[in-house]
């Protein structure tokens, strides 16, 4: 069994690096829920600045901020549209519907995207026998569909066709910053789009907590109550602020690094014949699946083990690779060599 793993299971495995760590002992830190903690207030205010909006509030969790941002901007019984693969419809433990008495309406859109026909007739006339229709929420870059960036066309039409319709827009941009650096798309622009933004620190920014929600002020005190009443406020956690401001000033830019390796490890997949590509790969995460019921998706996980690879099975005969800022140059060249071995050992 081998001593140091190629963990590519997901980009949240990453740990501090020592300068974070450093960074989080040097944080002046106070009571975030008297308000009183200036690293955290510090990270708000940057990043709804980044975003263009005017507000911004530090949640454990990107389960949280997406929670938060349905539940604050719609009443119980309304209805969200979204796509079927989306992670708040898949990976939220139905939040939406627990917590906020959400109905969830799921369409089929072509790789994580709304299609914008449907979309159209989904929302729902106002009559007394109908949910109303309240809030449309997109996935950049989207999970499920291997990371792909959310056109930003697309986006727009999904943004006109929402405000002519009087819905507010929620984007879950856990990984937003992959879009952006792969796009060149900046923050500001994408959140022009959207009514709230989910943003994760803890995956491709490499900080060990923590995800923001960006808004308008009124959304942003209503998600301050709503996080205080699901027991997410947090009091000297200026302590996790400070890793999420220094990912800020350090760990975007090279996501680039990221999507170069991940490209490298699905032309090694594609070019393998064993297995086939289930999306071309756009940023950080591979989703694969097996090109012949010959080879059983299990068996495969386990033979990546046996020489060092974590990946994760993603159902029936998919699986799923994410690289990240702890996956090295020498963990590149071990794969490079272990991966087309392991690959060409499966049946044809
Ligand atoms: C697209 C997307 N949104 C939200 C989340 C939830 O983040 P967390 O695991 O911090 O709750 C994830 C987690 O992987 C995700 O991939």
């Amino acid at each position: 069994m081998p001593t140091e793993w190629i963990d590519l299971r997901s980009d949240t495995v990453t740990r501090p690096s020592p300068e974070m760590r450093e960074a989080i002992s040097r944080a002046e830190v106070g009571d975030d829920v008297l308000g009183d903690d200036p690293t955290v207030r510090r990270l708000e205010e940057r990043v709804a600045a980044m975003f263009g909006k005017e507000a911004a509030v530090y949640v454990p969790s990107g389960t949280m901020s997406n929670t938060l941002a349905l539940i604050s901007q719609t009443r119980p019984g309304n209805e969200v549209i979204l796509d079927r693969n989306s992670h708040i419809f898949n990976y939220e433990a139905g939040a939406a519907s627990a917590i906020g008495g959400l109905q969830l309406y799921p369409l089929d859109g072509p790789g994580g995207l709304l299609p914008l026909p449907q979309l159209h007739s989904t929302v729902r006339p106002v009559n007394v026998h109908h949910p109303q229709t309240a809030l449309i929420a997109v996935e950049n870059t989207h999970n499920r569909a291997g990371g792909r960036i959310y056109p930003f066309e697309e986006l727009e039409a999904v943004s006109d066709f929402a405000r002519e319709c009087g819905l507010r827009v929620h984007m879950d941009g856990a990984r937003l910053a992959n879009a952006s650096v792969a796009t060149g798309i900046p923050f500001q622009k994408y959140a022009s789009l959207a009514d709230s933004i989910t943003f994760c620190f803890s995956k491709g920014l490499g900080a060990p907590v923590g995800s923001i929600l960006i808004a308008d002020a009124d959304t942003i005190t209503n998600a301050r109550f709503w996080r205080k009443r699901l027991g997410g406020g947090m009091r000297q956690v200026g302590l996790l602020a400070a890793a999420c401001l220094y990912a800020l000033d350090h760990n975007v830019d090279r996501l680039v690094e990221d999507h170069t390796k991940a490209a490298r490890i699905g032309e090694i997949i594609a070019s393998s014949g064993k297995l086939t590509l289930t999306f071309e790969v756009e940023t950080n995460i591979i989703i694969f699946e097996t090109a012949s019921d010959a080879i059983d998706i299990d068996t495969l996980k386990q033979s990546l083990e046996k020489s060092g690879i974590l990946a994760l099975t993603f159902g029936g005969r998919f699986m799923r690779m994410v690289t990240h800022l702890d996956i090295t140059d020498e963990d590149m060249g071990r794969l490079e060599s272990i991966l087309p071995s392991v690959l060409s050992s499966l049946p044809s």
